[in-house]
């Protein structure tokens, strides 16, 4: 390969020239010997100067092989060509990616209902990022629940179960991870092409034969308007073309928090009454309109009516060490307050990063840990009456009465009343 120089790499971007593949492969194979301050003025030029459609491809896929690829075998057992029972046996290796949002269980339920569909669910999931809540901090709050599987658990418990979601390990795309870090510290995060190949870089490495986007646009979520939302769709697409990938992009309301649940084991609650059929709300319809990418629609209402969907969740649950006897013991009786409506009115429109936020830090303890049971409880959504007297929300922790009223006085300032009627916001676009 070409030797190049980082200086005039830099100087080429500022130009607004666009790289070769020589260039943008001798970027991330020297990733680690280049110096953070050089690397950093690479991706700052980036940030602003952007790439074309062939340079992010080539980002993605260098990132992508930076590290481990799984290669997902598909089990010749499952397949019998004459027997119609196993022809739904393996549907193939989905990957679910949310591009981050408050309240977003999605992962918790959609990949179980998956798996009961017959495809094979294989997600390395990551921690919150910001004021989004990451599926790995959810499941945490299930005692004993293991996300430390090793490729070979991995691999058989997909094999055996259909389903396994482990915790994002360094071998996955560390070129990505460096990257990003730098990105998070210099303020260029929120770049189209930056955050599509991020994105995909990963879901390339984890060898999925189908990639399901659940992109997010709002006050919650880092896309915050519709058109740079389309944007990233657009680049997502394009990096699938360019890399010949099965890949499927859904853009979701993110104006206010999914569901009625934001924190760790309170989502984790919400997602099971979902799975047990006793919820219709937006998360439920969330869940069906991706699987519905993939199955006809009344397959996947099939799937939960039965209580299939259920059964796989916990079998999932209790494959990766989970206890959910536990789990509704420990969290049963959350101490938490409620905020009670002073006059009628209508929610009008709330700040969901704060909203995240305000979540994230209540579950922040002194010492660094993490308690699981602190969140919010949302008993009224963006577009409904409130009468005087009715419940709009309750705050839950495993603290002093002081923090939960603190926290109470942080929502109300990040939610917006108002006397005259307002819409709801449409959860698809
Ligand atoms: N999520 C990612 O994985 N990468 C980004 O750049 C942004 C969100």
């Amino acid at each position: 390969m070409n030797e190049f120089n980082i200086i005039g790499l830099i100087d080429k971007k500022i130009k607004g020239k666009s790289f070769d593949n020589d260039e943008i492969n001798w970027i991330i194979n020297n990733i680690y010997s280049i110096p953070d301050f050089q690397l950093s003025a690479w991706v700052t030029a980036v940030f602003i100067k952007g790439l074309d459609k062939k340079e992010t491809a080539e980002l993605t896929r260098a990132m992508a092989y930076s590290g481990h690829v799984l290669t997902l075998k598909r089990h010749e057992e499952d397949y019998d060509s004459n027997n119609p029972e196993t022809a739904v046996s393996n549907r193939g290796f989905v990957d679910k990616h949310s591009t981050g949002g408050v309240g977003d269980k999605v992962s918790l339920v959609l990949s179980p209902v998956l798996a009961a569909l017959g495809f094979k669910v294989s997600k390395f999931s990551g921690g919150s990022l910001g004021y989004t809540g990451g599926t790995v901090d959810k499941l945490m709050s299930i005692p004993g629940f293991r996300l430390d599987l090793d490729i070979k658990e991995f691999e058989a418990q997909i094999k055996d179960l259909g389903i396994a979601i482990a915790s994002q390990t360094e071998d996955f795309a560390p070129a990505d991870k460096k990257i990003y870090a730098l990105r998070d510290k210099t303020a260029t995060v929120e770049s189209i092409p930056l955050i599509a190949s991020s994105v995909m870089s990963k879901k390339i490495a984890a060898g999925a034969d189908t990639i399901l986007i659940d992109l997010k646009c709002g006050s919650g979520a880092f896309m915050k308007d519709k058109s740079s939302a389309k944007a990233l769709r657009k680049q997502i697409l394009s990096i699938a073309d360019e890399l010949k990938l099965d890949v499927k992009v859904l853009i979701s309301n993110m104006d206010q928090p999914l569901g009625y649940a934001v924190g760790n084991a309170l989502e984790v609650q919400e997602a099971i009454e979902i799975l047990d059929g006793k919820l219709k709300n937006d998360t439920y319809d969330l869940v069906i309109e991706l699987a519905s990418q993939l199955v006809p629609k009344s397959e996947v209402i099939d799937v939960i009516e039965s209580g299939k969907a259920a059964v796989k969740f916990d079998e999932w649950i209790s494959a990766q060490n989970g206890d959910l006897k536990k789990f509704k013991e420990t969290y049963s009786n959350i101490p938490n307050e409620t905020y009670i409506a002073t006059d009628d009115a209508y929610m009008k429109s709330m700040s969901c990063e704060m909203i995240g936020n305000i979540a994230n830090n209540l579950a922040l303890k002194e010492d660094g840990t993490k308690d699981y049971s602190a969140g919010i409880i949302f008993h009224k959504k963006l577009g409904d009456s409130v009468k005087k007297g009715e419940k709009i929300f309750s705050v839950y922790a495993n603290a002093e009465k002081e923090l939960i009223d603190n926290a109470i006085a942080q929502v109300l300032e990040s939610v917006y009343f108002s006397h005259s009627k307002v819409s709801s916001p449409k959860l698809f676009n």
